[in-house]
């Protein structure tokens, strides 16, 4: 395709140089924010009277023809192209002769391209964003199911204290809300428009960049040119929500992993989501899930590459910025695979129930209950603590348990103790005792489960 912008060249780029600065192959995707950038724009140039009526009409006409081309297939995008903003214009200007070169009046592919950017990733996070509400839906479901399912909780991966299934799950609710308050502000920020910042400096042309903004549906427009045509911290915004978002995924694809070894044996995983191994035959294999938290690692390096290329370069528009859109696009393709792996995954996840309450049953779960029982007794809380370890330590040495021991044997360790001291360690007492605010009795977990669920109906009510 010859150059747009050939002029004050004395002679053709070099064929390596063309496949170099070409963005076409990547860029090609946002082919419906570049045509309805550029019809709001053939718009406001009407508009504002910089063109006439019929011309303004002209050029928004060629431009429907051009997008429905294109989504029926009767217009494939030449490869030889620049890039989308390039191919755009030039056919539009084979379509309708003279009139199309008047379309980037008042415009540069520099605004052109943060406004394209950024009505694609609007979009984006409208998708991200409803896929990670149907994925905190399935983790509360489960939640649900398994509120009174006692497992052991864990710190440092050692057994910790008994908790519920529940309540593990919906540590994840937790978060998964928090990522979906990060890309609603990501997005707010995002919702700015750019166009008619120009080249960087603005334009003599008498524009209405707040008319031609709310044609978009940007309820507002940047404030500064030379800014607006620089910014990418939109990206660096969405990038990194998207980080912390896959994060959490991560951390939760490692549990299930952990989970579904014979080692754990707490969940079982739907053969929809496993697969098997080509030489062991009894093989069932987390692959989603280890994908998943292998997936991470690209989505912090799109990141961590967008912040790298953006670091050091000066103000306004620099070709390094092109960069931005293949880390971008990468991140939206990987988080929506994740996501719509993820959800059918967990919601179709059995728990082995049994399993994890044998496990809770052993490695001591109840000694801080235990030292509480003691304390609640008039002991202070450390010398409490200490008899509990000694008493563990007796156990380890005799191969026995806490419940099991004598009550005249722990009142040799103090005279505290009572017959009710069972009562205190046996774990479902340790679980349903548990009744602060956020903690892992029933009653707290159902007030996660409801609050989440709130959540959730009003996010369907505002989108209804
Ligand atoms: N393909 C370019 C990009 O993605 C479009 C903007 C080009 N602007 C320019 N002045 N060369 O950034």
């Amino acid at each position: 395709m010859a150059k747009m912008w050939a002029g004050r060249s004395e002679k053709e780029t070099a064929p390596i140089a063309d496949d170099f600065n070409t963005s076409i192959h990547f860029d090609c995707r946002m082919y419906r924010q570049d045509i309805m950038g550029s019809m709001a724009h053939a718009a406001m140039l009407g508009h504002c009277g910089i063109l006439t009526p019929a011309e303004s009409a002209a050029l928004q006409d060629g431009l429907a023809g051009i997008l429905s081309d294109l989504d029926e297939g009767t217009l494939t995008i030449d490869p030889t192209a620049e890039d989308i903003h390039m191919f755009v214009e030039q056919t539009l200007t084979e379509r309708l002769g003279d009139v199309g070169k008047k379309l980037h009046t008042a415009r540069s592919r520099n605004d052109q391209v943060a406004l394209d950017l950024r009505l694609y990733l609007l979009d984006e996070v409208k998708e991200i964003r409803a896929l990670t509400l149907g994925l905190l839906a399935a983790i509360t479901e489960q939640a649900e199911r398994y509120k009174a399912t006692i497992m052991p909780g864990y710190t440092h991966l050692q057994r910790a204290q008994p908790i519920t299934f529940g309540h593990h799950l919906m540590a994840y609710a937790m978060m998964l809300r928090r990522d979906i308050g990060r890309l609603d502000d990501a997005a707010a920020r995002m919702n700015v428009s750019p166009i008619g910042c120009c080249a960087l400096a603005g334009t003599s042309f008498p524009i209405d960049r707040v008319w031609e903004a709310s044609q978009l549906g940007f309820p507002a427009v940047t404030s500064n040119s030379i800014d607006g045509v620089s910014d990418r911290d939109f990206c660096v915004e969405f990038l990194s929500a998207c980080a912390v978002l896959m994060m959490h995924l991560s951390r939760l694809s490692e549990e299930l992993v952990l989970w579904s070894s014979w080692e754990f044996h707490f969940i079982e995983l739907d053969d929809a989501y496993t697969t098997g191994s080509s030489i062991m035959p009894q093989k069932k294999n987390p692959d989603m899930a280890e994908l998943c938290r292998g997936k991470t690692g690209r989505v912090y390096g799109d990141l961590i590459a967008l912040l790298t290329t953006l670091k050091g370069l000066p103000l306004a528009y620099n070709k390094d910025m092109q960069e931005d859109k293949e880390a971008v696009f990468d991140c939206v393709d990987t988080v929506k695979m994740c996501l719509r792996v993820f959800t059918p995954m967990i919601a179709a996840m059995k728990a082995c129930t049994c399993n994890m309450y044998r496990a809770a049953q052993r490695g001591f779960l109840n000694a801080t209950d235990l030292a509480d029982y003691l304390t609640k007794k008039g002991l202070p809380f450390r010398a409490a603590y200490k008899i509990a370890g000694q008493l563990v330590a007796y156990c380890i040495e005799h191969t026995t348990v806490l419940e099991e021991l004598p009550l005249t044997l722990l009142q040799q360790y103090s005279e505290r103790f009572g017959e009710d001291v069972y009562a205190a360690i046996a774990l479902t007492n340790c679980v349903t005792g548990r009744t602060s605010l956020g903690g892992t009795c029933a009653a707290s977990v159902e007030a996660q489960i409801a609050s989440v669920r709130d959540f959730l109906a009003g996010q369907a009510k505002a989108e209804a």
